[in-house]
C-alpha cells in the first residue's frame, strides 16, 4: 500500500531526530540521537550543593549516547531569585 507524503513526512522526521549528530569544534561530541533536554529549573541542589536526588532525576532521563544540559545552581543565597 503506498504511503501519504505526510506520513512519509513524519517517518523522515522520526528518522532525523533518532539520528546520530556531531557537535562541537574544540572539544567534538558525537550524539546518538538529537532529543537534548534542556535545562530546567529543578531545584534539587539543596544549598547550591548536587546531591543523590540529582543523580537518580537525571539518570531516570538519560540515555546511551544522548545529550541532558542540567540545571544550574545558584552561587549564593543572595542570587535566588
Ligand atoms: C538555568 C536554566 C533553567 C531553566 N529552567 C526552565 C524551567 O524551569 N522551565 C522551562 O520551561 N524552561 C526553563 N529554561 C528554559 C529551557 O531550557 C528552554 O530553553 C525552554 O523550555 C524553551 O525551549 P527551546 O529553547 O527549545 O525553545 C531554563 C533555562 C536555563 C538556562
Amino acid at each position: 500500500m503506498e504511503m501519504h507524503k505526510e506520513e512519509r513526512e513524519g517517518q523522515q522526521r522520526k528518522a532525523e531526530l533518532l539520528s546520530q549528530y556531531k557537535m562541537g569544534t574544540i572539544v567534538e561530541m558525537r550524539l546518538s540521537h538529537r532529543v537534548v533536554m534542556a535545562p530546567l529549573t529543578r531545584c534539587r541542589a539543596l544549598g547550591g550543593i548536587p546531591n543523590q536526588a540529582l543523580v537518580h532525576y537525571y539518570s531516570q532521563r538519560a540515555t546511551n549516547g544522548g545529550l541532558i544540559i542540567s540545571e544550574a545552581t545558584f552561587i549564593s543565597p543572595t542570587a535566588i531569585g
